[in-house]
């Protein structure tokens, strides 16, 4: 009898134990931070006004100015030439600044230098939204006229690159969104900005800059097409029937709309985001800094820092994670080229058709805007800036379907120069 009530007593420990490991599934631990919260002077943007409060966070912070390849097959810090990587974006983008000036992203204390340097054009201030930490005051101050105004005239404006207010309250150092858009974007989700939760918030920061965006035609408001959600085709459908065009191909005459660096959206149906995972558990891991731990303030690859970064949830070692990581950039960006061969060799049959007067109109407009289409999708994946690894499956998903609308693309140019008029 004694034996038995042990055994039992025993088995639900066991039972209870179990429970608390598959509830607690996979949620990431989050540290509550250590440091005593020291409010920031208001209005003070100077990083190095909150680096005398937090000097740790500020160090560490000071190294974004690096400039390494580091471990990275595909990314990395150190500024490239994509056109010059892939002549096919040159086609892709044809008639289009991105299809003359093209380069990869690097760290963040150069934001301001590389909008300045790109021959891209900068159609107003909006351009300066993602780029430091005077942009919300400006917003504030100027109201919509912001967003109208010159690039040129607020140049003397921007003095910093981004910078702790963009993403904490000076107060109370809280995370905190400061940018009108990604409030704004929320909301049509059908989320409220003021409930995030604090995991949440830990990518949302990251949100307010790394998403796709367009410029709202007469307003040059920065708009993110987020009504349907944050799919590819939602995001299409919501530009499709806005009948928004960011440029028109000269030589096909379709009206294109261009993705940019959807890393929120592309993670955000991964299956990282379904776990829990935040933009910070992996490119702001906890490390050693001075006398402290603290969240690393250093935005770059996490194959710089894999043991940080991956193994505080994977136990394999680090070359195994960087070999899965690799592999699945490997099978996207192959996948990815494909998907760039059809749609280029949809473009050659659309410039044929285009120039093709007895060409069938109808059919040439439903031409392009399969084209269209395909080019977004494809962008979708070629723009956001992990090559796939933030979710390879829909990576592949959406390649796929780029492949297969780049080819009806090509077969309806066709039909439409052979249609008997
Ligand atoms: C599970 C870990 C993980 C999470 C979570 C994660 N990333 Fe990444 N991220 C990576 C890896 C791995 C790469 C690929 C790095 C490379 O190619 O060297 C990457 C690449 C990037 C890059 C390009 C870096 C470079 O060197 O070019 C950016 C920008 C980025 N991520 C932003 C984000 C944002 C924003 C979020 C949240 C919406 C996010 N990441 C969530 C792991 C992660
Ligand atoms: C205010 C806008 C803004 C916010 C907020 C922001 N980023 Fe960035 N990020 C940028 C811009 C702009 C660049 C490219 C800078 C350049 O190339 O000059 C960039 C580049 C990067 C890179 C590439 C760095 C490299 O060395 O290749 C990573 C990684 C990154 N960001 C991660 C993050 C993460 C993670 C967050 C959230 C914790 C975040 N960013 C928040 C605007 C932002
Ligand atoms: C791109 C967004 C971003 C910028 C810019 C930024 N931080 Fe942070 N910071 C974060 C995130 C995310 C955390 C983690 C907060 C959490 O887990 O609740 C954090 C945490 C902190 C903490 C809490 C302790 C810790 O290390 O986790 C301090 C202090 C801090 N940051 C100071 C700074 C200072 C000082 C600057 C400017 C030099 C700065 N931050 C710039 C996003 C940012
Ligand atoms: C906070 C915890 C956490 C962190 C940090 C984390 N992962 Fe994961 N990872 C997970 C979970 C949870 C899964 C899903 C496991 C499952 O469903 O069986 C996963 C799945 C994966 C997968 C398979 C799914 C896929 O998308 O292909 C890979 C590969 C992976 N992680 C690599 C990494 C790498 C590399 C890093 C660091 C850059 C990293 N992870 C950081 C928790 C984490």
């Amino acid at each position: 009898m004694k034996k038995n009530s042990w055994l039992f007593g025993g088995l639900a420990v066991l039972i209870l134990g179990l429970g608390l490991i598959i509830g607690y599934g996979f949620k990431p631990s989050v540290p509550a931070t250590s440091a005593v919260v020291k409010s920031i002077p208001n209005g003070a943007l100077d990083p190095a006004v909150w680096g005398k409060y937090y000097p740790d966070q500020y160090a560490s912070y000071l190294t974004n100015s690096e400039m390494t390849q580091g471990n990275s097959k595909y990314g990395g810090s150190a500024k490239f030439d994509r056109l010059e990587r892939d002549p096919m974006l040159k086609i892709l983008f044809g008639g289009y600044g991105f299809g003359i000036d093209y380069t990869k992203p690097r760290g963040h204390s150069f934001s301001i230098e590389d909008v300045l340097e790109t021959t891209r054009k900068k159609p107003s201030a909006s351009c300066w939204t993602c780029k430091g930490p005077q942009v919300p005051g400006l917003i504030a101050e100027m109201g919509d006229s912001y967003y109208t105004a010159s690039f040129d005239s607020l140049k003397d404006k921007m003095t910093y690159s981004i910078s702790c207010a963009d993403c904490h309250d000076p107060e109370t150092m809280a995370l905190t969104i400061t940018r009108p858009a990604l409030i704004d974007g929320l909301k049509a989700l059908g989320k409220d900005p003021e409930s995030l939760t604090r995991q949440e918030m830990r990518s949302a920061v990251c949100g307010q800059c790394h998403v796709s965006y367009y410029f709202e035609p007469e307003t040059n408001k920065v708009v993110f097409p987020w009504e349907n959600g944050l799919k590819v085709e939602q995001m299409l459908k919501h530009e499709n029937d806005e009948k928004f065009s960011d440029w028109i191909m000269p030589n096909t005459k379709t009206p294109m709309a261009k993705i940019r660096h959807p890393e929120y959206e592309m993670f955000s149906s991964s299956v990282h985001a379904a776990n829990g995972v935040s933009c910070a558990d992996c490119h702001m891991p906890y490390v050693k800094e001075g006398q402290s731990k603290i969240s690393s303030h250093h935005w770059e690859s996490p194959l710089n820092s894999i043991s940080q970064s991956c193994q505080t949830c994977h136990k394999q070692s680090e070359e195994f994670l960087k070999d899965q990581v690799v592999d699945r950039q490997d099978k996207v960006f192959a996948t990815q080229m494909l998907a760039e061969k059809a749609i280029v060799s949809a473009i050659e049959v659309l410039t044929k058709a285009t120039n093709d007067p007895k060409a069938d109109q109808k059919l040439l407009d439903e031409a392009r805007q399969l084209h269209r289409d395909a080019n977004y999708r494809w962008d979708f994946v070629a723009s956001e800036n992990s090559t796939g690894f933030h979710n390879p499956t829909e990576a592949l998903r959406v390649l796929g379907e780029a492949i297969d609308l780049g080819h009806q693309a090509a077969q309806k140019a066709t039909q439409a120069m052979n249609a008997v008029q």
